[in-house]
């Protein structure tokens, strides 16, 4: 079944016919990738044999319990599961023709927030404590092209403002520890965001955030993705938000891929038991 839901958006530029995602290639592209890690005495099995890809203006949702190798398999993308106790053991992991397992880190360090970003639950894990928010969006851009430190930092202070921080000239000069939990997941996302990666994989992204803030959040990655067509892999445990968001779900069981297809194929008709017993077990989409 095709996905009809419009491709429309806010930020969507008119007078072109919208493409739907499923119309177009693969972005990412994981293939048969397996993640363990060697722990005194032990190997965790923790990513087996997943393959998943995401397309430009697409969101992929990866679900499943606590546990499952979501978050393995969405940072083993960058490499930046820790090694040891990390090791790949197979599969690879397509990017622009390339196999972003086998880069040199130099290499990889050029794909890493200039064409794959991430977001994570925790934007103290991204944030410097001790340098001023504007002045971080800003060095993503220094590294990432040639711009002078004054364009850098004009451009910073605009990605502030898109990502929707009030007075954001003031906020630009404040430390982490100065902004509130949404105006910090906002930084991270605009330092994620400012290079205009092609692929940004979120984790958790709202997890640690009130209801209401988590929202915002959300409607604020859907509205930047369509602006620039991105691809999108969001790991949520939130079945809702997936079901509102997402275009296609991949659903994880032990390391293991059990589930994946079209967002509401899934929802509607779960053919994997792991898949029915999760969405058993959220009472809002029951009711839906
Ligand atoms: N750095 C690490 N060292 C050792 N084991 C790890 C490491 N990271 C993950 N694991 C193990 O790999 C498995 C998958 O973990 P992962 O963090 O991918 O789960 P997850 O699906 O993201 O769970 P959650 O929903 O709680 O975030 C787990 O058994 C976990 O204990
Ligand atoms: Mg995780």
């Amino acid at each position: 079944m095709t996905n009809d839901r419009p491709t429309t958006g806010p930020g969507r530029p008119t007078g072109h016919a919208p493409r739907r995602p499923a119309d177009r290639q693969p972005l990412l592209e994981i293939d048969g990738l397996s993640v363990d890690f060697h722990l005194a005495g032990s190997v965790v099995h923790a990513v087996r044999d997943v393959s998943l890809h995401v397309r430009a203006g697409e969101t992929l949702a990866v679900v499943g319990e606590s546990g499952s190798g979501k978050s393995a398999t969405a940072l083993s993308v960058l490499r930046l599961n820790p090694s040891p106790p990390c090791v790949y053991a197979s599969g690879e992991i397509r990017f622009d023709g390339r196999d972003l397992l086998r880069l040199s880190e130099k290499e990889l360090g050029r794909v890493r927030g200039r064409d794959i970003a991430m977001v994570f639950q925790d934007p103290m894990t991204c944030l410097d404590p001790l340098q001023r928010v504007g002045a971080q969006v800003a060095e993503v851009l220094r590294h990432h092209t040639g711009m002078s430190r004054a364009e850098a930092a004009k451009a910073a202070l605009a990605a502030l403002d898109e990502v929707g921080i009030p007075d954001p000239a003031l906020r630009y000069r404040q430390y982490p520890h100065e902004l509130s939990g949404g105006l910090r997941q906002r930084v991270m996302i605009a330092t994620a965001l400012v290079a205009r990666p092609r692929v940004l994989i979120a984790d958790e992204p709202t997890t640690a955030l009130d209801v209401t803030v988590q929202r915002q959040i959300l409607d604020l990655l859907v509205t930047l993705q369509h602006k620039h067509d991105m691809g999108v892999v969001l790991i949520t445990h939130d079945l809702a938000v997936v079901a509102e968001t997402a275009d296609r779900v991949v659903v994880m069981h032990r390391g293991k891929v059990v589930e994946t297809g079209d967002v509401l194929d899934v929802f509607d008709r779960p053919a994997d038991d792991y898949t029915r017993r999760l969405l058993a077990a959220t009472p809002r989409l029951e009711a839906a």
